[in-house]
């Protein structure tokens, strides 16, 4: 099944939310990572599923010839293709999914399905040509923070992970989001808040924070009390977003990773565990990343931050999960289908 170089090339496809991605793993290496995102959502405020599905159509047949063409390798090198199961939005996960079986009974190799968060938390586990990195230690504690999930995911295994916590309303994404948009600004809105956050005073508004028990989060109730408050202050001064939008974003960003860091430590203590890192596209987030750093110098934590480009949805992560599973032979058959909402 390892082809004649003896060498484990797989073929990577995301397509699960508005990214279609394809890229190349050769021996657990990324050798490219090619992206084409959909810019056509911006102007609706958010992803529409529809407009997703079709431009990922558009998109597939592209992606995939541009990664196996600057890999350098042929259709006769690639051992196995893996693509993302869920969960997402059906008729985006349809489209690499059909892909890739298609190009898996074409040429005769395995197929293998991946769970896109479990690929998220793997971002940990890849290398590339330029770096051999430190890879965590098991027990591995990964706050996964994106746009549709917010997660507490310890992992004892390449293959192994449980959530030990989880969002109960909104994705942390989902709130910068949300909140951005109140403040008039473009989807997705989390990198702008982030960098109007930047020059402005993370103290000069409070928002209420959520009681929920044990590890789960909620962030429903911070934009509804962001959403009312930014209008009763727009009652008294119709200026007041445009001339406080810096401190606003930057008061907003705490909270988040207020909320965000509270739940991972008390997890951290509750499960003893001492490897910690962040993943997904929140991971990108300056503040939480320092937030992280500065709690691990406190508590002796080892700590692993994402390269920025294995931060929101790419087909690396897809790849490297899709090659731990190759050396397991964890394959699928073509009766498999995505789902939609799918467990870690
Ligand atoms: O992982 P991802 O690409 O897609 C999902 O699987 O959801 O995450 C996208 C989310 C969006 O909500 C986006 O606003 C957020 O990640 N995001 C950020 C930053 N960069 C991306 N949020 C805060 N700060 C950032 N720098
Ligand atoms: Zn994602």
């Amino acid at each position: 099944m390892i082809n004649s170089t003896n060498r484990i090339t797989i073929l990577g496809i995301e397509s699960s939310c508005d990214d279609t991605s394809a890229a190349i793993v050769r021996d657990g290496c990324v050798v490219s990572n090619i992206m084409a995102t959909q810019e056509i959502h911006r102007k609706y405020g958010g992803v529409v599923p529809e407009l997703a599905s079709r431009a990922h159509q558009q998109n597939i047949i592209p992606v995939v010839d541009q990664a196996i063409k600057s890999a350098g390798v042929t259709l006769g090198d690639i051992d196995a293709v893996a693509f993302t199961r869920g969960p997402g939005l059906m008729g985006s996960l349809l489209v690499g999914s059909s892909f890739a079986k298609g190009f898996a009974l074409s040429l005769q190799i395995p197929l293998i399905e991946v769970n896109h968060l479990r690929a998220h938390v793997l971002v940990h586990f890849i290398n590339d040509l330029h770096r051999n990195l430190n890879f965590p230690e098991f027990p591995f504690l990964c706050l996964l923070v994106s746009g549709g999930h917010t997660q507490l995911v310890v992992m004892n295994d390449f293959l192994e992970m449980e959530t030990i916590g989880q969002t109960i309303d909104d994705a942390a994404g989902e709130a910068f989001d949300k909140c951005a948009k109140i403040l008039g600004l473009p989807y997705p809105g989390g990198p702008l808040i982030d960098k109007l956050a930047q020059s402005g005073d993370p103290h000069a508004f409070s928002f209420s924070k959520p009681k929920v028990p044990g590890l789960n989060y909620s962030f429903s109730g911070l934009k509804t009390s962001f959403l009312y408050f930014i209008r009763d202050a727009l009652k008294e001064n119709p200026s007041f977003v445009s001339r406080q939008k810096n401190n606003l974003a930057a008061s907003l960003q705490r909270i988040i990773i207020e909320i965000l860091m509270q739940k991972f430590i008390r997890a951290a203590s509750e499960t003893g565990i001492t490897q910690l890192g962040i993943a997904g596209g929140v991971s990108a987030n300056s503040g939480l990343r320092k937030a992280l750093k500065e709690e691990a110098k406190k508590r002796g934590w080892t700590v692993y931050v994402p390269d920025f480009r294995y931060t929101t949805d790419n087909a690396a992560m897809i790849a490297i999960t899709g090659y731990y599973k190759f050396l397991k032979k964890q394959f699928s058959d073509q009766s498999v289908t995505p789902e939609a909402r799918l467990p870690v």
